[in-house]
């Protein structure tokens, strides 16, 4: 296949200003945006406006699995759209069935639906859940302190951190938060009215925290006892970012019992459409047809064109062996981030994280960080892209290393040595 790398233009005009104040007049403030105008990527590269190259080590928060400009998608996206783009869930269409065949391979005997974004593969989780106990007058479903599950009204009911709820009260009932990894308090929340459990498999916007593997086996022991669905968030850790397709499937890698968990539903987004906006959530098979005919349903959900990107991008990952370097490339990182956090614990204080799903924790008391202003992970994130890299922040103090599937080693290196370079000015 050919390489489809667009060149950098032959002049590089600077639009920053002219494109932030579009936004600043015509687009709701919304998002807290940083001082970047990004022009175009190739790989792991992306570009501004004013002609300056960084490195990407966000991923468009665990969006981009293939990177930017990847000539995979392109091409699909081209011959796709020359046959059929869009047809409506009136009809049957064959990359729908086969990326839903693709998916149950990789989880598990069910079914699957197909969505347009994270958000809305939760809420059809949810749906699930109240159809499932919906005879009894079951309802309420129990998340975690620190989740995050998107932003429609009930997700943010379901996300377990106030700053989402704030200002959009009543909340929607039916949703209580405990702590993760908690076995005893989700025991000990369960009421008559309750029907599941839905926990990420790693807490991402959360900062960046693994389920233990005692959590899992616990929670599908649980549910087993008290007839609850589990339901796993795969939006952010799933799709091989961890090494494996699941996030349960890394954590419980060589867990004696591990190789027999299975939740009862996963939701999914993100880099199951590499950029493409795509979401879908699968039901293990008791379940599978809860959601019958006239119960549920999205106008673009799982169109020829989404599933057909959705499908290359699991045929690359597989030819490329791109679960293998997140395993290995981010095992890489994080023990490069390890290394730095000894040798400089006043600035990092700690890494957690699997495959390329890394969270380094900044040490209170940044003497740089100090007095009003913005939070430590942005004014960090902020010395980042003066320094030419891209991550993401999360909480008040937590960065994320996010990339592509597809990040080299030298590129996990030039980033490593960036991350570097801003913790020894920070601890000078
Ligand atoms: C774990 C998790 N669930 C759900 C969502 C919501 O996904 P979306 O923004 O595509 O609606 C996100 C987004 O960051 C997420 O990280």
């Amino acid at each position: 296949m050919k390489e489809m790398v667009p060149s950098p233009p032959a002049v590089v005009r600077n639009e920053t200003a002219e494109i932030q104040a579009l936004f600043q007049q015509y687009v709701v403030p919304s998002y807290g945006r940083f001082d970047l105008v990004l022009s175009h990527g190739s790989g792991s590269q992306v570009w501004d406006t004013g002609g300056r190259r960084y490195l990407d080590f966000g991923g468009g928060i665990a969006v981009c699995a293939l990177g930017h400009a990847s000539a995979a998608i392109t091409e699909t996206l081209i011959e796709q759209s020359r046959k059929l783009v869009h047809t409506s869930n009136f009809y049957y269409h064959g990359p729908q069935g086969r990326l839903a065949q693709a998916l149950v391979n990789l989880i598990g005997p069910g079914k699957c639906f197909f969505c347009n974004s994270g958000v809305e593969a939760n809420e059809g989780l949810f749906k699930l859940a109240r159809k499932f106990g919906h005879d009894e007058g079951r309802f309420e479903i129990i998340t975690t302190i620190n989740s995050f599950h998107g932003r429609t009204l009930a997700a943010i009911a379901a996300t377990g951190q106030e700053k989402v709820k704030k200002g959009f009260e009543p909340a929607v009932p039916g949703f209580r938060q405990v702590p993760y990894n908690d076995l005893a308090a989700t025991r000990s929340a369960i009421s008559p009215a309750t029907a599941a459990i839905l926990v990420e498999g790693i807490q991402g916007e959360g900062g960046v925290t693994p389920a233990t593997p005692e959590y899992l086996l616990g929670l599908r022991q649980l549910c087993d006892e008290k007839k609850l669905l589990l339901l796993m968030d795969g939006v952010q850790c799933g799709h091989f970012r961890t090494g494996r397709f699941q996030s349960h499937q890394r954590i419980l890698e060589n867990v004696p019992g591990g190789e027999k968990f299975l939740p009862d539903g996963i939701s999914m987004a993100k880099s199951l459409g590499g950029g493409f906006p795509m979401g879908a959530f699968w039901v293990r098979q008791p379940y599978a047809d809860l959601l019958g005919a006239g119960s549920h349903g999205t106008t673009f959900g799982g169109s020829p064109l989404a599933c057909a990107v959705a499908l290359k991008i699991l045929s690359v990952i597989q030819q490329e062996k791109l679960a293998d370097n997140a395993r290995e490339t981010g095992a890489y990182i994080k023990a490069a981030l390890e290394e730095m956090a000894r040798q400089h614990p006043r600035v990092i204080q700690a890494v957690r994280g699997l495959g390329f799903m890394v969270g380094m924790t900044l040490a209170p008391d940044i003497p740089a960080f100090s007095g009003e202003g913005k939070t430590p992970a942005v004014r960090f994130t902020n010395l980042l892209h003066a320094a030419g890299l891209l991550a993401v922040p999360a909480g008040t103090n937590i960065i994320r290393v996010l990339p592509a599937l597809n990040l080299r080693r030298s590129e996990a290196d030039e980033g490593l040595k960036i991350i570097g370079g801003v913790v020894e000015k920070l601890s000078a």
